[in-house]
């Protein structure tokens, strides 16, 4: 069996020859939450383990979702202890709730926090291990989920993570103070109920980070090692869907890509533009399905030591202590750098991709891809009053060697980018990241 036949696929010697597409059932629309309950009831859920956020948990969207399964007849039990940036203690303290609870199914109501508790807690309640035994090397022992977990009904109420379509947990480590991913196609949910009615209330700070988020899932899968680089596993349940860029991805995200051209701006600039809200969250939702069956990159790879090194740094609108840099900012502030830098990896994907989010790239050479890239993100980033650079959120150069040894830890992201880089080379990123204007 051949790769699929096109330049940016060819088979390579000993590369894969196939890729894979895993999705929940997706309902999409506002007002679609409100059928959480029938929904579950199809699926003979009799009693739920319904998981939310110690916020959400006094507002509207709970209280939608625990009113509907109540009414289909089916007993509700609550986990809610769930911080942003969920840790090892909080996956553990979920596990246990879990396995306390004669459970026949999970929902999830809330961002991407929630929902990943909700997965990773599935895993450790049914197949209890050391930490990170489920983790890949080299923080962990990289041992497959052995089966399945209970049917999952995820719904999120930010536009960003797409956390309702992929098969990963990112779980902050507390012991090696960043965050890892945990996958298995097991962990993917069932089922996605996507009303961005649950965004019309997000501040501007809020959706402009998540914004950033789907914006960088998109970016990243387009952007990503092909699946056909990746090397070839014989066996088939072994191979992850982190399996690098695909016709799948490239699909899902370039349409992502195009909705952030049209609506970030206007979607965080206007709380009432909710054509441009509901646009945002489906673009949240193909981001998610781009990434859940390709993977993510450098970006996302150098932002978890800007998650967990930062110390003096306070963001507005979001419920939680500070110091705290949201995910969506910590993925973005070092994009414009990495672009810039890998787009020589492969130059005429980059430049596809800026012309998806709107940048003149018709008569570019390739050698311009990476500066045109790194343009139109610094451009949407100043156009949504976002940080600039790294030293917007609290870095300067000094901090550099630190962040590079975080991020390096991260293999899997790093290898899937178009480009190889080591230690020396992610130090010059975050060192150009340090302002861009
Ligand atoms: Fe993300």
């Amino acid at each position: 069996m051949r790769a699929m036949s096109c330049q940016h696929y060819s088979q390579h010697e000993h590369g894969a020859k196939s890729f894979t597409v895993v999705m929940p059932k997706i309902t999409f629309g506002r007002g679609c939450l409100a059928e959480i309950g029938v929904r579950a009831k199809a699926r003979d859920f009799t009693r739920v383990a319904l998981f939310t956020d110690p916020f959400l948990r006094n507002g509207p969207y709970f209280e939608t979702a625990v009113n509907t399964l109540q009414a289909s007849g089916i007993d509700v039990a609550v986990f809610s202890e769930i911080r942003i940036e969920p840790d090892d203690n909080t996956i553990i303290a979920a596990a246990e709730f879990l396995r306390d609870g004669q459970f026949d199914g999970v929902i999830s109501v809330g961002g991407g926090s929630t929902m990943d508790t909700a997965k990773a807690g599935m895993v450790y309640a049914l197949y209890p291990a050391e930490f990170t035994d489920y983790f890949g090397p080299p923080v962990g022992a990289g041992k497959p989920v052995p089966g399945s977990l209970l049917p999952h009904i995820a719904c999120p109420t930010t536009s960003g993570t797409g956390s309702e379509c992929t098969s990963v947990a990112v779980i902050r480590i507390n012991a090696l103070n960043t965050k890892f991913v945990v996958g298995s196609p097991h962990m993917m949910p069932s089922e996605a109920l996507v009303d961005p009615a649950c965004t019309d209330t997000l501040a501007a700070n809020v959706v402009a980070s998540t914004g950033y988020d789907l914006l960088c899932h998109a970016l990243e899968c387009y952007t990503a090692r092909a699946y056909a680089a990746w090397d070839y596993i014989p066996e088939p349940n072994s191979r992850s869907l982190l399996q690098g860029s695909n016709p799948w991805s490239d699909m899902s995200a370039r349409a992502a890509l195009e909705i952030i051209r049209n609506y970030l701006v206007r979607g965080v600039n206007d709380q009432t533009d909710c054509e441009a809200r509901d646009q945002l969250m489906w673009g949240a939702t193909l981001a998610g399905m781009a990434f859940g069956n390709s993977g993510t990159h450098l970006p996302h790879a150098m932002s978890y030591g800007i998650t967990h090194l930062m110390d003096n740094i306070t963001t507005n609108d979001y419920q939680v202590a500070s110091p705290f840099v949201p995910h969506g900012i910590s993925v973005m502030v070092c994009a414009p750098a990495i672009f810039r830098y890998i787009a020589e990896g492969a130059p005429q994907r980059h430049l596809s991709a800026a012309g998806f989010l709107g940048a003149n790239a018709k008569d570019a050479i390739p050698s311009d891809a990476g500066e045109i890239v790194a343009e139109e993100l610094i451009r949407l980033i100043r156009r949504t009053n976002g940080p600039n650079g790294i030293s917007g959120v609290g870095f300067n150069v000094e901090d550099v060697k630190d962040l590079a040894a975080s991020a390096v830890r991260q293999s899997r992201a790093i290898q899937n980018a178009p480009r190889v880089v080591e230690q020396q080379e992610i130090e010059n990123i975050f060192t150009s990241a340090v302002s861009y204007w």
